[in-house]
This record gives structure tokens, sequence and C-alpha cells, in this order.
């Protein structure tokens, strides 16, 4: 057992099983989405997105959360992974993913070689829902533009959808993890890979191990990448 899978296996994620493949459509992006923020969104650069989130009025989660959550990582990231909204602690710190189920896709994502800073991290929603319930629909509608730009600047090689609601975001349909994850999907001809969310693993810990086949399949793609970019450069 390597150093990784020891990792792993602290983390109640090892063993692992097989890979499985097969393909899925791209949704259309949705029309009303653009009404909420206007047209001005796929225009900004990073600076004045990030200032349209924090300022953002388009639905009524701007009178619960104390702050807007844009996103963080490096916007060189080649890895891009999306969760769903941001939860108390993320609301209290403006930053996603940095309560318990933030600290488990650390631990993830380094478990494949990715420390947290090297990717970039986002949300659908980029504010809280109150009682954390699900997004909903009009809510997804009105933040969806955030994303699209994020997705449009930071040009990522992949893609990681944590859960039904960013699987949903990012893929349409009503899928659900268990149906979507190790399989073949694409946003905008970038891959995307369907996991579980973290928050879901810390209470189906029996999960883990279909969660350790998502992070397979999600280093073999930035190691595909990779390969693709080294070999570009080297002509
Ligand atoms: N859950 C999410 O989906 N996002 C966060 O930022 C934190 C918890």
């Amino acid at each position: 057992m390597n150093r990784d899978e020891a990792r792993l296996r602290e983390l109640g994620l090892w063993p692992a099983h097989g890979l499985l493949v097969s393909r899925t459509a791209v949704p259309a992006p949705s029309p009303e989405a653009k009404l909420a923020t206007g047209p001005g969104v796929g225009a900004y650069d990073w600076p004045a997105l990030d200032a349209a989130i924090r300022s953002c009025t388009a639905c009524g989660l701007c009178r619960t959360r104390i702050q807007a959550v844009p996103g963080a990582g490096s916007r060189q990231a080649r890895l891009l992974v999306v969760g769903e909204a941001p939860g108390a602690d993320e609301d209290q710190r403006g930053e996603p993913f940095v309560g318990r189920a933030g600290q488990l896709l650390e631990q993830m994502l380094l478990a494949i070689g990715v420390r947290r800073e090297q990717a970039f991290i986002a949300n659908v929603l980029k504010c809280r829902p109150p009682e954390n319930r699900d997004p909903a629909p009009d809510e997804m509608a009105a933040c969806r533009p955030f994303l699209d730009r994020q997705i449009a600047l930071l040009q990522p090689r992949v893609i990681l959808a944590l859960g039904s609601c960013a699987a949903k975001a990012l893929l349409g349909g009503e899928g659900r993890v268990g149906s979507l994850r190790g399989q073949e999907h694409e946003h905008a001809g970038t891959p995307v890979v369907v996991s579980y969310h973290p928050a879901y693993l810390l209470r189906n810990t029996a999960d883990k191990s279909k969660a350790w086949e998502d992070l397979c399949r999600l280093r073999a793609l930035l190691t595909q990448d990779a390969k693709s970019a080294d070999a570009g450069s080297t002509g």
C-alpha cells in the first residue's frame, strides 16, 4: 500500500473498486438565468465578478446571508470543484468549504495529490440557504450566470461536481449521484466527474469507497490532461 492509499484508509475511503464508463449529453444554459443578474456578468473579469457576487440581490437569500461566498483558490487551476451552497461556517467566513465537509474535501483532494489552493472551489449558490435547506430552482437560476462566468474565466480542464445539486447545475436533468457517478460526463466540452458531497459522506461512510473510485477517475483525467499539455509544449 502506497502513501496515498494509507491516507485513504485513514479517511475510510480505501479500499477502492473498479471504474465504469458511459456518456451523457451537455444541457443548454437556461435563458432565464441571464435575466436575474443582467447581461453584464458574461463580460466581467475576476474582480468585477467577485464584486458582483458579493453585492448581489437577485434572490431572497441576500436578506438572510451574512455574506456571499464567491469561491476560492487558484485562478489558474486545472481543477474546478463545485459544491452546492455555503453553510453556516462559509457564510461566517466568506469562503467555500471551510467547515467539516470542507476538511473532508481537503483530505480527499490531498489523497490524489491536489492541495486545496491548487484547485478553484465554488458553489452553485453563492449565498447560504436558511437552515441549509436545498437550493430552490429560482435561486439556482438567479445564481447561474455567476458559475457560468467562473467556468468561462477559469477554463478548467476537469470539473468535480459534488452532490446532486452541482450535478444538476452542470449536467441538467434530475439524476441522483448514485446513478450519475462512475460515468463519463461533460459540461461544455469539459469532463465532469460526479461524486458524493462530502457532507453526505460524513453521514454515510459506507459510500466512501465509491467516492474513492470517483477520486481515482478524477486523478486519471488530471494526469491525462497534464500529459497532453506536456506533449503539446514539447511539440
Ligand atoms: N457545502 C457546500 O456545498 N459548499 C460549501 O461551501 C460548504 C458546504
